[in-house]
C-alpha cells in the first residue's frame, strides 16, 4: 500500500530524503517539500506520517519497476573458436579489373609501425552490454531510471536489463577476442553492483565476479583494463545528495575505488577513473520527477558536476599510487578536432572556447595547472566553483596518460551575434560557450562521409587525426596519448536482415583502416601515441539510440545472443599485424 503511494507521488515529482544502514536497507523520509514541473519547490499536499524502510528490491521496485531477466542466468564456459570463423574476409582494397586475383592495392609503408609496448585492444561499458540487471544484488542506477521511468529518452524503450547478457557470457567473449589475438579489454565495473547503494554495504558476489572477469582474461592472455565509472551513477547517491552535484560524491566515489584498487590492484594494466565527464555532467539537469529535486540551477549543473568529477578523479589517482598501485592512471575525456570555420578573428575566438569549455574544462587541470582555462574559469567563479590552492596542487598531474575518446571532428564559428554580444547575453543559446559548430565545411559539404542515421554527429574525419594529435601533445603535455574510443555506425546496418550482409561492414573497416594510419602517420612525426582501443567490442546498448545504433565490431543476435565477428574486426586487428612491432598472436583456436 505504502509503495504503490509512492511510485505515483514519485512520478508526481515526490522529494525523498534517504539513507541506508549498514544491512543495506533504506530508510526514506519524506521531504515536505516537492518540486513543481517548473523546478520551484511547492508543499508536499500527501505527506507520509512516518518514514519507511526499503530493501534492495523493494528500492528497485519503488524506483525503477520489473526488469526483464534472460534465459541464460549462469555463467557459460567457453568453447573454442572453430577455425571456421576465423576466416578473413576479402581484402578492402581490391585491384582493377582485368588482373585476375584479388589484393590489397595499398602496400605497407615501410616508415610506419606502432613500436613495442604499443597497446591495443576492443572495449565497453557495463550498462551497455552485461545485462543480469537485479542479479547477485546489483543496485540500480541512473540508467536504470533513464531507461525505465523517463522512457521518452531511449529510442523504443530500449534498457539495458538484458543488454549483451556478458555478465553470464564473459568466458566466451573473452576467448573470441584471444582468438583473434588482440591483446587488451577494456571495461568497465558497475558500482552499483559492488555498492547497491553506492556507498555502504560491499556486495561480495560482485565483487567475485568481476575478479574472475579479470582472471579469464589473463587466463587467455588478455591484459584487462578498467574504467570505475562509465556514467552509471548509484541511483541512490543521486537521489541522496543529488550524484556528482554534490561534493559528497568525492568520498563515496573514494571508497569505492579503494574497494575495486584493493582487491584487483596490480592485476589490471591500465585504469580509468571517469569516462567522459564531458558528456555525463551534461546528463544534469536531470529529468524532472524522476530524481529527488535538487535547488542549483539547470544551466549551472554540469559545472558543478565537472567540478566534483575533477576532485574525485585526482583524489583516486593519489589514493591508488598511495596504495601502490602500478598500472597507469588516468580519466577519458572526449571530443572531436575543432577546425575554426574561417579565418576570421571572431571564429579563432569562438574555437578556443570550444577547446576551452570542452577538453581544456579537464585537461588543463589536470595535465597544465590544477585550475580550468581562464576563459570557462571566468564563467565558473561566478557559480562559486574556485579551487583552492590546495585542491589545485591534489589536481595537477593526476594522469599517467591522455586518453581521449575521438570519433570525429567539426567545425567552429562564433554566434551570429558575435562572441562578444553573446558574452553579455545569458539568453543566448549559446551562453556561456559563446561557440557554435557544424559538420559542414566551408564549401557546403560536410566534413566527411556520414555514418548512420541513428549517430548523426559523427562522419569519417579521419584526415584531421594527426593535427589532433598533435595538438594534444603541443596543448596538454602528458606521458603519452591514446586513443581510448574510436568507432563507427555503418549505415543502415539495423535494417540488414541477412548474417552475411550484416558481417560485411566495410565503412567500418575503412574507418578503422584510416583511422589507424592517421595514427601512424603521427607516430612517424613524433607524435608520442601509445596505444588506442576500438569501440565496440560488439554490438550493444547505444545509450539514447537504445539498440538501433550499432557500434559492434562482433553482431550480436539479439534472440540468441549469439556473437559473430565482422569483416571490420578482421581489417583492425591485420593493421596490427602489418604494423605493430609487437606480434599478435591468436590463442584458443579448435
Ligand atoms: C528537502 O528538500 C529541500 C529542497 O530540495 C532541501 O533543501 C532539504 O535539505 C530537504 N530535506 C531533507 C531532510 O533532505
Ligand atoms: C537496518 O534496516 C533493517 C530493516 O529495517 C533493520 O532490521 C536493521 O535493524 C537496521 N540496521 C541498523 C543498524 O539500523
Ligand atoms: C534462470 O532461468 C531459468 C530458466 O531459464 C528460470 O527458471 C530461473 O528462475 C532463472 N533464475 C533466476 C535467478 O532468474
Ligand atoms: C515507451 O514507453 C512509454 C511509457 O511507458 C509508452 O507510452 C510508449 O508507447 C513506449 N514506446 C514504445 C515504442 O514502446
Ligand atoms: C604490477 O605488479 C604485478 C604483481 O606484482 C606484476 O605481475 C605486473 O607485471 C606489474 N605490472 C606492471 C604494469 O608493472
Ligand atoms: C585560411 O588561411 C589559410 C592560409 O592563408 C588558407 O590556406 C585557408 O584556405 C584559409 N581558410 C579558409 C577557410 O578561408
Ligand atoms: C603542474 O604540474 C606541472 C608538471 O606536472 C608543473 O610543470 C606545473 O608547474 C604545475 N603547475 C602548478 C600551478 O602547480
Ligand atoms: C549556429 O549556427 C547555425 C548554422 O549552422 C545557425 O543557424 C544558428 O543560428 C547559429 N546559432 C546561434 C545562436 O548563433
Ligand atoms: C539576448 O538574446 C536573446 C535570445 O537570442 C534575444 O532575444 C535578445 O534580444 C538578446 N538581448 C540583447 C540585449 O541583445
Ligand atoms: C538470429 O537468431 C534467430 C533465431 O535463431 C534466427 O531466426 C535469425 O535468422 C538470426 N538472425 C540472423 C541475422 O542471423
Ligand atoms: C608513407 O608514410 C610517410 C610518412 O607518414 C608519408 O609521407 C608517405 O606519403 C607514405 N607513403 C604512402 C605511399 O602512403
Amino acid at each position: 500500500m505504502k509503495l504503490s503511494l509512492n511510485i505515483c507521488l514519485l512520478i508526481a515529482g515526490l522529494t525523498l530524503a534517504a539513507a541506508s544502514n549498514s544491512t543495506g536497507s533504506l530508510l526514506l523520509t519524506e521531504n515536505a517539500t516537492t518540486t513543481a514541473n517548473n523546478g520551484s519547490p511547492v508543499a508536499n499536499p500527501s505527506a507520509f506520517a512516518t518514514p519507511i524502510t526499503l530493501d534492495l528490491k523493494q528500492y528497485w521496485d519503488l524506483f525503477v519497476g520489473p526488469v526483464q531477466t534472460a534465459t541464460i542466468n549462469t555463467t557459460v564456459e567457453a568453447t573454442p573458436i572453430p577455425t571456421s570463423e576465423l576466416v578473413p574476409p576479402p581484402p578492402l582494397y581490391y585491384s582493377a579489373f582485368p588482373s585476375g586475383y584479388q589484393s590489397p592495392l595499398v602496400s605497407m609503408n615501410e616508415s610506419w609501425k606502432f613500436p613495442s609496448g604499443f597497446f591495443w585492444g576492443v572495449s565497453s561499458a557495463a550498462y551497455q552490454i552485461e545485462g543480469a540487471a537485479q542479479a547477485e544484488g546489483r543496485g540500480p542506477s541512473i540508467w536504470d531510471v533513464f531507461t525505465h521511468r523517463a522512457t521518452y529518452l531511449t529510442v523504443s524503450n530500449d534498457t539495458g536489463d538484458v543488454g549483451d547478457n556478458q555478465y553470464y557470457l564473459y568466458k566466451q567473449d573473452i576467448a573470441r577476442i584471444a582468438a583473434l589475438g588482440v591483446p587488451y579489454y577494456s571495461f568497465s565495473i558497475s558500482w552499483s553492483r559492488i555498492f547497491p547503494f553506492g556507498k555502504g554495504p560491499v556486495n561480495e558476489l560482485a565483487l567475485a565476479h568481476y575478479d574472475d572477469v579479470i582472471n579469464t582474461c589473463l587466463q587467455y592472455g588478455v591484459k584487462p583494463m578498467v574504467t570505475l565509472y562509465h556514467w552509471d551513477l548509484p541511483l541512490f547517491l543521486q537521489n541522496s545528495y543529488g550524484g556528482w552535484l554534490s561534493d559528497e560524491i568525492v568520498d563515496d566515489f573514494l571508497s569505492y575505488a579503494k574497494v575495486v584498487f584493493s582487491r584487483y590492484g596490480n592485476r589490471v594494466s591500465h585504469w580509468f577513473t571517469l569516462n567522459e565527464p564531458i558528456e555525463f555532467c551534461q546528463e544534469y539537469p536531470m529529468p524532472k520527477g524522476y530524481f529527488t529535486a535538487v535547488t542549483i540551477p539547470p544551466e549551472a549543473q554540469p559545472f558543478f558536476c565537472g567540478h566534483h568529477a575533477l576532485l574525485a578523479h585526482a583524489s583516486a589517482y593519489r589514493l591508488a599510487k598511495s596504495m601502490g598501485i602500478n598500472g597507469t592512471i588516468s580519466f577519458k575525456n572526449n571530443g572531436g578536432y575543432k577546425i575554426p570555420l574561417t579565418n576570421s578573428t571572431d571564429d579563432a575566438l569562438a574555437t578556443q572556447r570550444a577547446w576551452d569549455f570542452n577538453e581544456g574544462w579537464f585537461a588543463n587541470p589536470v595535465f597544465v595547472n590544477g585550475d580550468y582555462p581562464q576563459s570557462l574559469k571566468d564563467h565558473v567563479s561566478t557559480l562559486g566553483l574556485e579551487f583552492t590552492n590546495e585542491q589545485k596542487s591534489l589536481i595537477n598531474g593526476t594522469a599517467d596518460i591522455f586518453a581521449h575518446d575521438a570519433y570525429t571532428s567539426y567545425f567552429y564559428f562564433a554566434p551570429d551575434v558575435g562572441v562578444a554580444d553573446c558574452l553579455t547575453n545569458s539568453s543566448n543559446p549559446l551562453y556561456p560557450g559563446c561557440y557554435n559548430s557544424s559538420n559542414t565545411g566551408p564549401t557546403g559539404w560536410l566534413i566527411g562521409a556520414a555514418s548512420d542515421m541513428y549517430s548523426p554527429w559523427l562522419q569519417r574525419a579521419t584526415d584531421w587525426v594527426p593535427a589532433f594529435l598533435r595538438y594534444i601533445q603541443d596543448t596538454w603535455p602528458s606521458g603519452g596519448i591514446a586513443i581510448s574510443e574510436f568507432g563507427w555506425t555503418e549505415p543502415y546496418e539495423e535494417l540488414r536482415t541477412l548474417k552475411e550482409d550484416i558481417l560485411s561492414d566495410y565503412t567500418r573497416s575503412a574507418y578503422f583502416r584510416n583511422y589507424l594510419e592517421s595514427v601512424l602517420i603521427a607516430i612517424s612525426e613524433g607524435v608520442n601515441v601509445v596505444g588506442c582501443l576500438a569501440w565496440s567490442i560488439m554490438d550493444n546498448l547505444e545509450w539514447t539510440s537504445g539498440y538501433h545504433a550499432k557500434f559492434g565490431m562482433q553482431y550480436v543476435n539479439f534472440t540468441t545472443y549469439e556473437r559473430n565477428y565482422k569483416a571490420s574486426f578482421f581489417e583492425y586487428v591485420n593493421t596490427f599485424k602489418l604494423y605493430a612491432e609487437d606480434p599478435v598472436t591468436p590463442i584458443f583456436v579448435e
